[in-house]
This record gives structure tokens, sequence and C-alpha cells, in this order.
């Protein structure tokens, strides 16, 4: 066998790997996990895939846009093969454990699909696929045009056509220890601590992509944050599916989180995305009584119908709902909630509808991820009658009319912060000249202007301008000199 890194050595040029991103904070993470594993084989981790001879695409699968978007992209990066024959294209991801197979069969271009629990074999199966490419410098060749398995067939070393792939099995034994990360940030980052997801709310396709929930021992959470405090790092945000569920052993979510808080160097802690089902008493009191704990949380409540939020699985009525809304809200005052909406649910009704808009009204959201409902295939949702399903034209007006009423309510809340001074953690530069970007304890954005100096730094920030979702601000505790344009 031949690795990458002897590959290397005998080429003279060192192999190089893309990854390209879409989807959520976990999926970020598994595309900072997979260029951890690629450059620990001995790759070199490309900033463009251009340069790359291993394009991956990590991609999502929660909506039908999503996918397309993703399908648009990979048809773009191909054109790259033109000039690269040798070049991999893999797809891994959501999206290509939902599809497996079938989008190499759809797909004729892409070489590689492979679900999250196949990331640790990654060097390896590359290493097979490139084999294959070559006729081989190992002997090892795989069977030409492996369009429907899942596993490489051994054959005679004088076949020479690519080998193409897909590793889909979810793997109970899978704890995605020991793995090297390679994160994008030294200020802040995410930290896995639960996989997979036992809700199964009927619209979702996580439940099938991610598998059944898997939790990390808190000892190894805390040696992962210990590691980066000692790094640098200040701020990390716990992930994972229906975070707040997260147990292990006699360890609930509060205990974990209030450890993570209190490691030496850490200042900021988050967590996402909750359930509300799991915000209990003790994971508030966690929140109101550890400093480092951001005084912000994600509450996606989907839908503000009863009806709906039971034929949706929700397990929750909108009276308990709010009645968690209530609880956080008297013991962190002030905090900063979120949630997320579906609209146009199968079945839901006019009037189901408005009681959404009436609890958005309600409880003022300081943001909001709105969306149309989408059919995902293998869904229980997708089993409804099809006559409940709402006409498109009719889900396009109720999202845009949630979407209004949502930005008008984030505009008057964030009106009423200006003037108000706020620590901000400085994590970039901001688009604008001359500015830097950062995010209050809230997790609200704020641009200033600031040198790259400033980066990783906690300052005190006046705001004075909101955009209705961002604001500007000045510093007003920074030396001079490092105010200043760099
Ligand atoms: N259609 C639309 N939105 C969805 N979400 C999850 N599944 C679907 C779907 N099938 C939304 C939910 C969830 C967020 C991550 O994505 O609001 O909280
Ligand atoms: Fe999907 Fe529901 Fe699990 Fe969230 S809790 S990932 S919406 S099944």
């Amino acid at each position: 066998m031949v690795t990458p890194r002897q590959m290397n050595h005998l080429s003279g040029t060192r192999t190089k790997a893309y990854v390209e991103t879409y989807g959520c904070q976990m999926n970020v993470s598994d595309g900072e996990l997979m260029q951890g594993i690629l450059a620990g084989a001995g790759y070199d981790i490309a900033e463009r895939p251009e340069d790359a001879d291993v394009v991956l695409v990590n991609t999502c699968a929660i909506r039908e846009h999503a996918e397309q978007r993703v399908i648009g992209r990979v048809g773009e990066l191909y054109r790259l093969k033109a000039a690269r024959p040798d070049m991999v294209i893999g797809v891994t991801g959501c999206m290509a454990q939902r599809l497996g197979e079938r989008l190499l069969e759809r797909a004729g271009y892409v070489d590689l699909v492979m679900g999250p629990d196949g990331y640790r074999s990654l060097p390896e199966t590359l290493r097979r696929l490139r084999q294959g490419d070559r006729g081989s410098a190992a002997g090892a060749v795989t069977a030409p045009h492996a369009r429907r398995r899942s596993l490489p067939v051994m054959s005679a070393p004088n076949e020479y056509e690519p080998e193409r792939l897909a590793v889909v099995d979810f793997r109970q034994e899978e704890n995605y220890e020991g793995l090297e990360v390679r994160r994008a940030s030294s200020i802040s980052a995410w930290v896995p601590v639960q996989r997979g997801c036992n809700y199964r709310c009927t619209y979702c396709i996580v439940p099938y992509v991610r598998g059944a929930e898997k939790n990390r021992a808190p000892d190894r959470v805390l040696d992962e944050v210990r590691g980066l405090a000692k790094r640098g790092i200040t701020e990390v945000t716990l992930l994972g599916q229906t975070v707040n569920s997260w147990e292990h052993g006699e360890w609930r979510f509060p205990e974990l989180l209030r450890a993570v808080a209190r490691v030496d160097g850490i200042r900021r802690v988050r967590f996402t995305s909750p359930h509300p089902n799991d915000v209990t008493p003790e994971l508030v009191e966690v929140m109101a009584t550890e400093p480092n704990v951001c005084r912000q949380l994600h509450l996606p409540v989907q839908s503000g119908h009863d009806r709906t939020l039971k034929r949706m699985l929700r397990r929750y009525t909108v009276a308990e709902y709010l009645e968690r809304v209530e609880l956080v809200r008297a013991a962190i005052p002030g905090i900063a909630l979120s949630t997320d909406v579906i609209v146009a649910f199968p079945g839901e009704t006019d009037e189901e509808y408005e009681a959404t808009l009436d609890l958005v009204r309600h409880v003022r959201f300081d943001d909001a991820f709105l969306y149309k409902y989408s059919e995902r295939e293998g869904t229980p949702a997708t089993r409804l009658p099809r006559e409940q399903f709402v006409d498109p034209d009719v889900a396009q007006q109720r999202l845009k009319r949630l979407i209004d009423l949502h930005r008008d309510i984030q505009s008057e809340i964030n009106a009423a912060e200006i003037g108000r001074e706020v620590e901000v953690l400085v994590e970039r530069r901001a688009r604008s000249e001359g500015d830097m970007l950062g995010r209050t304890d809230a997790y609200k954005v704020v641009a200033f202007p600031g040198g790259e100096s400033l980066a990783g730094r906690y300052l005190h920030v006046r705001l004075t301008a909101t955009t209705g979702a961002t604001f500007r601000g000045v510093a007003v505790d920074a030396p001079a000199a490092e105010t200043r344009v760099a």
C-alpha cells in the first residue's frame, strides 16, 4: 500500500484535498474533521478546488433546495476535471448518506459517496480510488464501474477503469474519537458532543441520515475543551442534533455544560440545537448561574398550533413551549431567544398558520430561521394524503408574511439596544472596509472600526446603529493604536 505521504515522496509533490461544506454547524464541524483526517494522512489542504487532486463536497439533506444547490455545484466542479483527469470528486455528508449508490448512478462524474460514519476510512478509501485510477501502484485494484456496490471487489491488476465507491453504512461502534480536527478558527471552536437523533419529527430526514443518538463520554469532551483552551481558544459551542438530551452514565447535559463552562481559559460557552422538551429547570439553573454560559438560547418551535405540533410529532404543546420560554426568561433576564419555524406543513390550515404568527408576535424572537415545508423522501409526513399538501403559492405567501413579521420585530428589538455598551469577542475582518466583526454574548453581530490585531480579543463596544439584524458600533476600551485600521 502506498500512502499519500509515500506518494508525495515519490512524486515530489504533495497530494492536495479541498473540502467544501454546506449546511448546519454539525456539518461545518465535520468538514473540519475531514480536513484533519486528510491532513493527518499526509494530504495538503487546498483553499481552492482548482488546486486540488481530491475535491469533497460535504452536503446537507435537510431540504430539497439544499440538495439542488449541491447538484449544481458538483456539476460545476466536474468541469475542473477536464484539466485534471486524475481528480477525485467525492460527495460526503447527509445527502451522500441519503442517496448512497443512487448518487453514483445519477451523477456519473462523482467518484465517491461517503456518509459521516465513513470519515475515519477516508484516506484508505481515497487510496483505493486513486490506485484504481492509476492502474495501481500496489496491486490492489478494484473492479471497473463499481456502480452498484458499497464495497470494492478485488480484481485483476491490469484493469484500468476508475473505481467508484459508496461508503454509507451506519457504524454503531464509530465514536469519532482519536481523529484529528483541522479547525478553521483559533478563536472559537465547535465541539460535537452528540451525533444522530432519537426524536423522529415527522418532516425530518436527520434520523435517517445521521442515525440514532450517540453521546460522547464527558471526559473526552472535557479533554478536548481543555486542549482548545490551552491553544488560546476561549469560546466553544457544544453541538448535537438535540444537544440538551445528551447523557452519559450518571451525567446529564446540565452537568456537562457546567463542567465545560468551568474549564480554565474558557470564557464563553454556547450549545446548539436544544430540543424544547429537554430544557429542564436544572439546565436553566446552570445557564443562570454559570457566568461563562452565554445568554442566548435557540429554541426551535416549528409551529404555533397544537394540532400541527402533534402531527409533526414535536412532543410538546404551545402552552408547554411557552412555559419553557417563561422559565428561561424569568431566570435569565434579557436572554436572546432564537427559533426555527416550518410553515405549510401538510394539512396546516390558515387558522393554524395564523397561530404561528401569534406565537411569533407573543415571544418576539431575537432571531428566527423560517422555512417552507420541504418533502423528504422516506419521512413519515410524505405518507400524509396528497390533498393535504399545501399549494406552493400559498406556502410562499405564508413564508413571506412570517419573514416580514419577524424582521419587524427583530428591528424593534435591536433598535432598542442602540446606545448600549456590550462586550464582543472579535472574530474577523468585516466586509465593510476597515471594520472588524465581533459577536455579543447574545450572538449578535457587530461591525466596528478596527484592525486585524484585535481578532480573538474581548472588547467593549457601544452600539451605534442597526441594519435590523446586525449592528454597527465603536470600541470604547481599546487602545487607540489598535482601533486604527491596520
Ligand atoms: N422542511 C422544511 N424545514 C425543515 N427543517 C427540518 N426538516 C425540514 C423539512 N423537511 C427545519 C426545522 C429544523 C431546521 C434545522 O430545519 O425547522 O429545526
Ligand atoms: Fe429533526 Fe426533530 Fe431530530 Fe431536530 S429533533 S433533528 S427536527 S427529528
